[in-house]
């Protein structure tokens, strides 16, 4: 089969602003790409044709931030945690003596098996990270295994390992530490937070990367207000992620940039922080995405839809706001929201990346919190589920 048509959609959000939100659609599949989407009326023949009975379709999600490269799991620390304990990051350095013993399979397996369980939940392209890491050896490992997913972001700045010196290690980040990752990555991260990387060792992470012609990407105001969105706006990163304390100047540095805010309402959940105030974002007009931040230790979730019903019922953010934050935010995080082969929406060109929810529409997901609504996904037209 090269070709399929999947007809009698109930709603079919493309996030196309020409082509918006349809009902009795259909799409059209070949090989990779979708080839035709309009109204089921009209849809023309393929090889093969799937009746979803009125179910609605969502471009599959865009989780732009994971950290699968890991290994190990922090069960102890997250119980404690809900015992009372605060969530200081510093458990980030268990996970690197994990990722560190274990063998090049063992990771590579790890993050295979994360990346199929976020497909078979409608996720169809993944960004994520190194960090766990810290040393030359282990980052560029690490880089290397992270080719399986969509998009690699280099974070030696995750922390400064421990028995280290912040601005010694910052040096080997940003010298040899680049020099031996840049081929392997797209992009550059840095963990901008107290506790991390002050704003001076951030802005030097993140120019060495810009100079070796890498994208930016900054973790920022996560656990208390501080500088990483101004920085992330200053050095046009493509987006910043957390926000979970943002100034209203934040909040208007970010709406006047192009700088994405990337939302990980469950990480909040799980540090038990509060919440982002996305509506503040969305109405002063920055783009806000929502992605998983999968890790094992602030957010061990690879649920999209979990993140989006969060957004709807704690957020204020609308169905629509939620839907096209998880799908066509990350895409524009990930600078792959447009042209040829384009994730996060349903247009003649774009990948064949699809999300059939067993619902009449989009607003179940959060309607139904909880709930499994995955009937069928296709990843770059390969029916993964
Ligand atoms: O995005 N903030 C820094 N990094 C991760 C935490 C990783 C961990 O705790 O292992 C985050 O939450």
């Amino acid at each position: 089969m090269t070709s399929t048509v999947i007809t009698e959609i109930g709603e079919l959000t493309t996030n196309d602003d020409e082509i918006g939100t349809l009902t009795n659609a259909a799409l059209v599949i070949d090989h990779d790409r979708i080839v035709w989407v309009g109204p089921a009326t009209s849809a023309p023949d393929a090889d093969e044709r799937l009746d979803v009975g009125g179910r609605a379709v969502l471009p599959g999600w865009v989780d732009s931030h994971t950290h699968l490269v890991f290994a190990g799991d922090r069960t102890a620390e997250f119980a404690a945690r809900m015992a009372g304990k605060p969530y200081q990051a510093g458990g980030i350095a268990v996970t690197v003596r994990a990722t560190r013993a274990a063998t090049d399979e063992e990771l590579a397996a790890n993050l295979r098996k994360h990346i199929a369980e976020a497909a078979a939940q409608g996720t169809t392209c993944v960004e994520t990270k190194t960090g766990y890491g810290l040393t030359v050896a282990d980052e560029l490992r690490a880089a290397k295994i992270a080719a399986q997913a969509d998009e690699v972001t280099f974070l030696g700045a995750h922390l400064v390992p421990p028995g280290g010196d912040a601005d010694s290690y910052v040096d080997l980040v940003c010298g040899e530490m680049l020099d031996a990752v840049a081929q392997h990555v797209g992009w550059c991260d840095v963990f901008c937070e107290k506790g991390a990387f002050d704003a001076d060792q951030s802005r030097r992470v993140l120019v060495a990367a810009k100079e070796r012609g890498l994208g930016l990407r900054v973790h920022g105001n996560q656990l208390a207000p501080g500088p990483g969105v101004r920085l992330a706006v200053e050095l046009g990163a493509a987006s910043v992620d957390h926000c979970t304390y943002l100034s209203e100047s934040d909040v208007d540095a970010l709406a006047g940039s192009d700088t994405v805010a990337t939302l990980l309402p469950a990480c909040d959940l799980s540090t038990r922080q509060s919440l982002p105030d996305a509506r503040a974002l969305v109405d002063a007009g920055a783009t806000v995405a929502l992605a998983s931040n999968c890790n094992p230790g602030s957010s061990y979730t690879s649920s999209m839809a979990f993140c989006v019903a969060t957004a709807v019922l704690q957020m204020r953010m609308s169905i629509d706001e939620a839907v096209r934050a998880a799908t066509w935010g990350g895409a524009r995080a990930l600078r792959r929201e447009s042209g040829e082969g384009a994730v996060g929406v349903l247009r003649v060109g774009a990948r064949a990346d699809v999300h059939v929810l067993d619902a009449p529409s989009a607003t179940w997901l959060a309607y139904r919190p909880g709930v499994p609504l995955t009937h069928a996904v296709w990843r770059r037209g390969v029916r993964v589920r």
